[in-house]
């Protein structure tokens, strides 16, 4: 064991799934907690994955990996989230080219209230959960209100990936190192109402729009890719983004457990304390900050009227799908 620490006990939910794939390698490799922290990865999948999960624990011995402290492999949720420090809910089904993410709500939605309950059981009292099977956001909201002895500032939904999106699209606008580009907000459903936020994005510290003269492009077809991508990325592949997903929740936890460097902010869904009007309650994508122990949502940030407006699309949408959602939920 690495340096006498206590392992982090780390659920992954669909764990034989295509995320999981790439996921619970990078967990063990020390992506998400450091080099020096080991973890112990508890593993959930549906019964009839469970030979498949095998085999991926059978690769995961096979690496070697110093801070692998242990696997457990199981079907039975309460078993998964026994102890859990944290917990990746990945496992759901993924949407398929011509659909909408929330089309998944019929069919994804009903694993996330008994998941919340078990989490709120049996993992540990300091459990933080982040939301990854779509739609997320809602999916998130359902387990949260599900689990209401959970603090609800420990919950996320994961809207990172869409952030690497946009810094990744505005890095090569500008022709710059994608390290240069910072202070990506990504507002909203992770869904294609999401806003990503370029006008208070930076570039080495100047805001985007001193660096890229092609405003059109920043307001109009930016936005659009970022909101897309992951339909593109299915039309590409014939399957749904996961080893930049799998990225994405190394990135997540990775930023809420790690002090965020000054100035800066990261992009993850989180309950709404009413934050830029947004309703309470809501699991909302923000920009936020952490000390590595606690987060913010960052305040302040201006808004023109375009802006304003992407904000209230993304909210009508996911209170239409809180709407869709309420037989899942304790009145
Ligand atoms: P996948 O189909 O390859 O894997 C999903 C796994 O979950 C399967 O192995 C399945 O057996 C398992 N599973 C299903 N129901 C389960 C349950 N009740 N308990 C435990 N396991 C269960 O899908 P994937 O590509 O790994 O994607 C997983 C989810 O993540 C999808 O909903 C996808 O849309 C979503 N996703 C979200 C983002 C994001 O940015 N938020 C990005 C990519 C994918
Ligand atoms: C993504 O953004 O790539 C994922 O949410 C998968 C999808 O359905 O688009």
């Amino acid at each position: 064991m690495s340096g006498g620490k206590v392992p982090i006990q780390v659920t992954v939910t669909g764990a034989a799934g295509q995320i999981g794939y790439s996921l619970l390698f990078r967990i063990a490799h020390g992506d998400m907690f450091g080099p020096e922290q080991p973890v112990v990865l508890r593993l959930l999948e549906i019964e009839p994955a469970m030979k498949a999960l095998e085999g991926v624990a059978m690769e995961l011995d096979d690496c070697a990996f110093p801070l692998l402290a242990g696997m457990q492999l199981t079907h039975k949720a309460e078993d998964a989230f026994e102890g859990a420090n944290w917990v990746l809910l990945v496992g759901a089904a993924p949407r398929k080219q011509g659909m909408e993410r929330s089309d998944l709500l019929n069919v994804n939605g009903g694993i996330f209230g008994p998941q919340g309950k078990a989490i709120a059981k049996k993992a540990s009292s300091d459990v933080r959960i982040l939301v990854v099977g779509n739609p997320c956001n809602t999916n998130a909201y359902i387990a949260r209100m599900n689990a209401p002895e959970i603090p609800a500032e420990r919950w996320f939904a994961m809207t990172r990936l869409d952030e690497n999106r946009a810094r990744a699209q505005i890095a090569q606008k500008a022709k710059v190192p994608v390290a240069a580009v910072t202070n990506i907000a990504v507002w909203g459903n992770h869904s294609t109402t999401q806003y990503p936020d370029a006008a208070n994005a930076r570039i080495a510290g100047l805001p985007v729009f001193e660096v890229i003269s092609d405003h059109g492009w920043l307001k109009g077809k930016f936005v659009e890719i970022v909101q897309k991508r992951g339909a593109s990325v299915i039309e590409a592949r014939g399957a749904s983004s996961a080893a930049s997903a799998a990225n994405a929740v190394v990135d997540s936890v990775a930023s809420i457990v790690n002090p965020t460097p000054w100035g800066d902010w990261h992009s993850v869904a989180v309950v709404s304390h009413g934050e830029y009007s947004v309703p309470e309650w809501l699991q909302f994508g923000f920009p936020v900050r952490s000390n590595g122990e606690q987060w913010e949502v960052v305040p302040d940030l201006h808004h023109d009227d375009d802006a304003w407006k992407r904000i209230r699309v993304t909210t009508q949408e996911l209170l239409q799908e809180q709407e869709m959602v309420k037989e899942l939920v304790p009145s």
